[in-house]
């Protein structure tokens, strides 16, 4: 053991002080996060110099954040969502090559229980909303198509919530679903066209987001988990491009790249074969490519 280096805090030592502290640390890679989130924090407090009822009210926030979590609601991932943290840290550990579908933010709404469902399936079980194909093609980066490829789906009804937001409401597993692209890729299925809907604002990052004069809502999207041996796991939405929401995302999710495009069909010889029975649906043709893993 390496012994403790004696020293006085002050404020101009604070960081360097705490940090050597940790000369003992069993884990090398903690101690240097460590290090960082105390040099980074020091370096706030001395920037801001919050008075002690300002770093109570703090300590408070923190301490509601954590209580508001339970098995279904984690209110520090929202934290990190709406802080942009949580896609910095996707940006991060998803580098992908040039023509590979880009990842975006998982969310809190997945569930790894989700039914698979042969293609052609609709997957809205409380039949509101625009009925809505989606349908497309999953590639390699180098254009070979890939069969058999796991394709976990989910989105938020058309009142705004997902099904596990609203038990005993909508039907369990409204609006989820796996497929599996079959020749050449292939892959399609029914929904509905999503609208926007606010993330879960009921709580301490709800107010932050009140008191920061930021909105809690989402543009509308479709989410995709795309899975299959020996290539880079795709986790990622398709947007609605002309969603009023689009250009200020509450969770930094957009890209551009994922932008789909929505398309009303209200051929009557269309709808007939789709099994529609409204008088138009909307197509969205989206291809997905996948990046062999690294
Ligand atoms: C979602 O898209 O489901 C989501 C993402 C981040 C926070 C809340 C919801
Ligand atoms: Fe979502």
């Amino acid at each position: 053991m390496a012994s403790l280096p004696r020293a006085y805090f002050n404020e101009e030592s604070s960081a360097d002080v705490v940090a050597g502290q940790n000369v003992n640390a069993k884990d090398a890679r903690l101690r240097a996060i460590m290090d960082s989130i105390i040099r980074h924090l020091h370096a706030c407090i001395k920037d801001v110099e919050p008075t002690p009822q300002e770093w109570l009210q703090a300590i408070q926030f923190l301490t509601e954040t954590g209580h508001m979590c339970d098995d279904w609601r984690q209110e520090f991932i929202l934290l990190s969502d709406v802080l942009g943290v949580s896609m910095l840290v996707d940006a991060i550990n998803a580098r992908r090559p040039k023509g590979a579908t880009e990842n975006t933010v998982l969310g809190p709404f997945h569930i790894d229980a989700a039914p698979e469902y042969p293609m052609g399936t609709n997957i809205c079980l409380d039949a509101k909303g625009d009925d809505l194909v989606v349908h497309g093609c999953v590639r390699s980066i180098d254009g070979r198509p890939l069969t058999d490829v796991k394709m976990d789906v989910w989105q938020a009804n058309d009142d705004g919530f997902y099904d596990i937001q609203q038990k005993g409401i909508q039907p369990a597993f409204n609006l989820r679903g796996v497929f599996r692209t079959g020749e050449e890729g292939h892959y399609w299925f029914k929904a509905v066209r999503p609208k926007h809907y606010a993330i879960p604002d009921d709580g301490p990052v709800g107010r932050l987001l009140e008191n920061l004069g930021r909105h809690p809502w989402r543009p509308a999207h479709l989410h995709f988990i795309l899975s299959k041996e020996g290539y880079e796991t795709v986790t990622t939405h398709i947007f609605d491009p002309d969603d009023p929401y689009i250009g200020n995302d509450a969770v930094f999710g957009v890209k551009e790249s994922l932008l789909g495009h929505f398309q009303k069909i209200d051929a009557e010889d269309k709808r007939v074969d789709m099994g529609f029975d409204g008088t138009f649906y909307w197509d969205l043709e989206f291809d997905f490519r996948m990046a062999p893993q690294k």
